[in-house]
């Protein structure tokens, strides 16, 4: 079994090993509907527990469906309703409980160290569904909406991220050292990434460049990813921070500086960061976004089962 909790910890081959596949079961389901499993059901009979510690809808929805088109089921817990964190039960005990009435984990915490402790106390694999310095299901399916769009590798092409340092962004930088592509990104000076990600991206043959001003960053664009400048539980002065984003929001006329093809991807819940006129318009794919990460997390729990062809 394999874990997938950061793409820092996952090889270059078995990332896009992962993209082959979901590339061929999203093609071989063009006529099937939603709940059809996909031929030779491959985790008949498993069982995906997901727990979420900080609201979900893409997250909870595409995991649901992956692991039912591939013949398992899920089963999705709130952590607000275990004895976890509350009760007293140590996070061996339930890790221990779930390791044997299960067959894998999916988290979304507010907690590095409990996704690390869960790793050490699993005896099945889990999945990062979102952390505070990482999202690696959402950055890596973001990949291959790009190559689907584009028809391209993703090597080829200019990516820019125009938006705060975030988890999103940590796991972009992460698939950018494993795949070869070069990443730029556009974001005020206060708001850099931090130093540990850049220098180990740098460290790792990494090419990141960090604009202060949106408008270089985007220049001659093939696609421009945006968050929300406030993600989760972001403990910070909301106010003082989007004044500082202000000028990085995502106009028509910014849209202009990147090549005329240009698409615009987000992964969505949006906040003031993209003018509507953009999220709606033809260049926006955030629909189709949304959808792949169905097909590519049906590809990373087969990679988890060490069932990938
Ligand atoms: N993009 C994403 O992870 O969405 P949710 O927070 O709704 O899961
Ligand atoms: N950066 C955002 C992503 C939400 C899917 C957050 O952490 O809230």
């Amino acid at each position: 079994m394999s874990h997938f909790v950061n793409l820092k910890d996952i090889s270059s081959k078995d990332l896009r090993k992962i993209l082959i596949d979901a590339k061929k079961r999203k093609k071989m389901r063009e006529n099937l509907s939603t709940l059809e499993v996909d031929k030779g059901a491959p985790l008949k009979g498993k069982l995906l527990i997901q727990m979420f510690e900080k609201p979900s809808l893409r997250t909870r929805l595409s995991f649901h469906l992956a692991i039912k088109q591939l013949g398992g089921a899920t089963l999705t817990l709130r952590s607000n309703e275990l004895h976890l964190g509350r009760g007293g039960e140590t996070l061996e005990d339930t890790a221990k409980i779930l390791s044997t009435y299960g067959d894998a984990f999916m988290l979304r915490t507010d907690s590095e160290e409990k996704i690390e402790n869960f790793k050490k106390n699993l005896k099945i694999p889990v999945i990062n569904g979102l952390s505070p310095n990482s999202h690696p299901t959402q950055a890596l399916s973001d990949i291959f909406t790009i190559e689907e769009i584009k028809n391209k590798s993703i090597s080829k092409l200019k990516i820019v991220w125009i938006g705060d340092s975030n988890n999103v962004l940590n796991s972009l930088i992460a698939v950018s050292v494993k795949l070869k592509f070069n990443l730029y990104v556009g974001c005020p000076k206060k708001y850099y990434p931090n130093k540990f990600i850049l220098n180990w991206a740098k460290r790792n043959g990494g090419n990141i460049f960090i604009f202060d001003d949106p408008k270089k960053a985007v220049s001659n664009a093939d696609v421009i990813i945006s968050d929300k400048v406030i993600s989760l539980n972001d403990k910070v002065d909301k106010k003082k921070k989007l004044k500082f984003f202000k000028s990085f929001r995502i106009t028509e006329k910014l849209i202009k500086l990147a090549k005329e093809d240009c698409v615009f991807l987000h992964c969505l819940p949006r906040g003031t960061e993209v003018e509507e006129k953009v999220f709606l318009s033809k260049k926006s794919k955030v629909w189709q976004q949304a959808l792949n990460r169905v097909h590519v997390q049906k590809s990373i729990l087969l990679y988890c089962f060490n069932k990938l062809r």
